[in-house]
């Protein structure tokens, strides 16, 4: 029998296909979710893409009892339950901080003192704000932000002192955290809680920075998260998507199989006490993913609408640096932008998406946090 593996928050988007990763490598599965609304509708029933192999466990992270009993008999975990949302995050702060911070310290307590010889913790690219940049001298910048003064002034790039604009580079894990909002600053907390109590107890740690991931099973009814799920929410309900800005922003999209295909690396590896970005180390620019989404899904005679609004905290680029990821790790994305968006759009055509973008945006505008 193959060793048991626990994930928090498997019942969700990444966790889900992690589960089917991990039964098809031999392993045993038990998933511990509470089945949040924002994510599994208001019934919150089981979801039928989930695999039927896994143990499933509904419950609260922060159920220390319910953990206690999920950890028994367990050579691993994966800690994926999240509160996911980066606006959201800057009025829920009590639940994010609940969920993220106090969720991953009950994991932590009840962790110790038990079979369990690997963790790996769901990071994320939000912890570094801006990306990397290069200024027109040459000299690296690692703290870079824009102000909201300049946002509203439509002055969207960062510019040296001179006013040339900055260069995005590809982001290494060594760039400086920018925690811009309140949910960078629980996943930087959670990766930090991890490996600190990890190294301390010597059970092997390791974060994984995800960038952008999609795929199926995304959420595509919650608006606080995943701009792709947003976007072909707004297509399928013959709606223009709406972005931000003036859409050149760059981000790196990975595909979830490449995410899940990492996870069982950093799993199986002997690596211990690192956080590692796990992208696709290729960018594109927001409007350029909405091109090749609506082509994908046969959606061209509708524009994306640029809005020229912005949102505080929100970033201009930020874009991976894959280099350890493929030293440690032996990783190395496969699937392209390309196929995985005819993927999703096959995907897509039995999907019924609740737009509710309008709801997620008149929030953030009634807290003055988006022009
Ligand atoms: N999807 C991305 O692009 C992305 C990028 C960076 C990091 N991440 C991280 O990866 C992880 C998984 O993200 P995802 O996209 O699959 O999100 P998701 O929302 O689809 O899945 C999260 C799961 O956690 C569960 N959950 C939430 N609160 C919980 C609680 N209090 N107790 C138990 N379960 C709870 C939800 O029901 C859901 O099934 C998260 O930690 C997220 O921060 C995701």
């Amino acid at each position: 029998m193959g060793d048991l593996v626990l994930i928090t928050g498997g019942a969700g988007f990444i966790g889900s296909h992690l589960t089917d990763e991990l039964l098809k490598r031999g392993y045993r599965v038990r998933i511990i979710d509470n089945l949040l609304p924002q994510v599994h509708g208001s019934v919150s029933v089981k979801p039928s893409y989930l695999n039927p192999e896994a143990e499933f466990i509904r419950a609260d992270i922060c159920d220390s009892e319910a953990l206690r009993k999920a950890l028994k008999g367990v050579k691993a975990v994966f800690h994926l339950a999240a509160s996911v949302g980066v606006g959201q995050s800057m009025y829920q702060i009590k639940k994010y901080t609940q969920t993220n911070n106090i969720g991953t310290s009950v994991l932590l307590e009840n962790l110790l003192h038990t079979s369990v010889e690997k963790l790996v913790v769901a990071s994320s690219m939000s912890i570094y704000g801006e990306g990397l940049y290069k200024g027109s001298d040459g000299f690296i910048h690692n703290t870079t932000i824009r102000t909201v003064d300049q946002l509203r002034k439509a002055q969207w790039d960062l510019c040296c002192e001179d006013g040339t604009v900055m260069e995005p580079l590809p982001t290494p894990e060594s760039k400086v955290p920018c925690l811009a909002s309140i949910y960078a600053l629980s996943k930087y907390d959670q990766e930090r809680m991890c490996l600190l109590i990890g190294n301390a107890y010597n059970i092997p740690t390791v974060a994984l920075r995800f960038f952008n991931v999609y795929g199926t099973r995304q959420a595509l009814s919650n608006p606080y998260t995943g701009v792709l799920a947003i976007f072909a929410s707004r297509y399928l309900n013959s709606r223009p998507p709406m972005i931000f800005e003036d859409g050149k922003q760059r981000r790196d999209f990975v595909h979830v199989y490449d995410v899940c295909t990492a996870c069982c690396c950093a799993l199986e590896r002997c690596i211990a006490n690192l956080s590692i970005n796990i992208g696709s180390g290729i960018y594109y620019s927001i409007s350029q993913v909405a091109l090749e989404l609506s082509k994908v899904l046969g959606k061209t005679d509708i524009e994306p609408l640029i809005s020229g609004k912005f949102r505080i905290g929100d970033i201009r680029h930020c874009f991976a640096d894959i280099t350890l990821a493929k030293n440690v790790l032996g990783y190395k994305p496969k699937i392209t932008l390309e196929k995985g968006l005819i993927e999703l759009a096959a995907w897509l055509e039995n999907q019924i998406a609740h737009d509710k973008l309008d709801i997620a945006n008149s929030e953030l505008v009634a807290r003055g946090l988006t022009s």
